[in-house]
């Protein structure tokens, strides 16, 4: 079984790939956290949580889902994290969680997808993103589901203790001080057409005398701002010359013949 949590589509797509690839079933996270739904998972096959890196860490809602969730049937799970650029020190967590669930880890793999931190710049063209899931993750994510379907244990990465150490600091700096749901500003080219609110995991944007107005529970996934087809979504005025990137839909991908 394929787990899912995605804000802008990488993680999304991801996990699509690997289901397609293993003939195996895909779970959104993001549905049972939007619908607050029980996190109970069976699966004869191996477990695969596909999720982005927040700040160094999968996104902290995420471990949290992951470690109040049951899973029955196989005891392996294996973690993609996709993310922008550099690795990360999160194996540590991941790996501290899955044996306190009583869990094997089968490995964690880094997958370099398209970069959707507005607040950072850098967002890729349209073109360019194509470009890197075409060369980059695409070719990298058929190894994944090759180690994955030959049920391979990965050996453990090197972890440095004072690398964990110091993302596990910057992570909770991170999320204390950076994401907030104060700083959105909506601006008269919104016309209302609701997909910021249909695709918030949690629920943080309702419609009210038609206008979108957030609440106080935003995770930082940026999902809102990038799927904004008018781009009237912004932080304060940090992100108005800012791209935005939204990953293509697996199905259209491999409908185009792409994969
Ligand atoms: C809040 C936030 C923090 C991020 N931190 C990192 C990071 O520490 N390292 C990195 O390489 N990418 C980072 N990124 C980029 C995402 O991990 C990357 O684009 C990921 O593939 C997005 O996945 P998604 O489309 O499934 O949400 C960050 C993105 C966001 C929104």
């Amino acid at each position: 079984m394929i787990l899912f949590f995605s804000g802008t589509g990488n993680s999304k797509f991801a996990a699509e790939f690997l289901a397609d690839h293993l003939k195996d079933k895909c779970v959104s996270l993001n549905e049972i956290l939007k619908h607050k739904k029980e996190p109970a998972f069976r699966s004869e096959k191996p477990f695969v949580v596909c999720a982005p890196i927040y700040a160094g860490r999968f996104p902290n809602i995420i471990m949290k889902l992951l470690r109040a969730a049951q899973f029955a049937g196989s005891k392996r799970i294996y973690y993609v994290a996709t993310l922008a650029s550099k690795s990360c020190s999160c194996e540590q967590s991941l790996r501290k969680m899955t044996s306190d669930k009583r869990m094997e880890m089968g490995g964690l793999f880094f997958l370099t997808m398209p970069n959707n931190y507005v607040l950072g710049g850098n967002i890729p063209s349209k073109d360019d993103a194509e470009y890197q899931i075409k060369y980059v993750a695409v070719p990298e994510l058929y190894r994944i589901a090759e180690t994955i379907e030959m049920n391979d244990v990965l050996p453990e990465g090197e972890n440095h203790a004072v690398t964990t150490a110091l993302s596990s600091s910057v992570n909770t700096l991170y999320s204390k001080f950076m994401v907030s749901s104060d700083n959105f500003v909506v601006n008269e080219d919104c016309v209302v057409c609701r997909k910021c609110e249909r695709h918030c995991p949690v629920n943080n944007i309702i419609i009210i005398n038609g206008d979108p107005v957030f609440r106080k529970r935003c995770i930082g996934c940026y999902g809102c701002i990038n799927i904004c087809p008018k781009k009237a979504i912004n932080i304060g005025k940090k992100t108005e010359d800012t791209n935005r990137y939204f990953c293509p839909d697996y199905s259209d991908w491999k409908a185009k013949g792409l994969t």
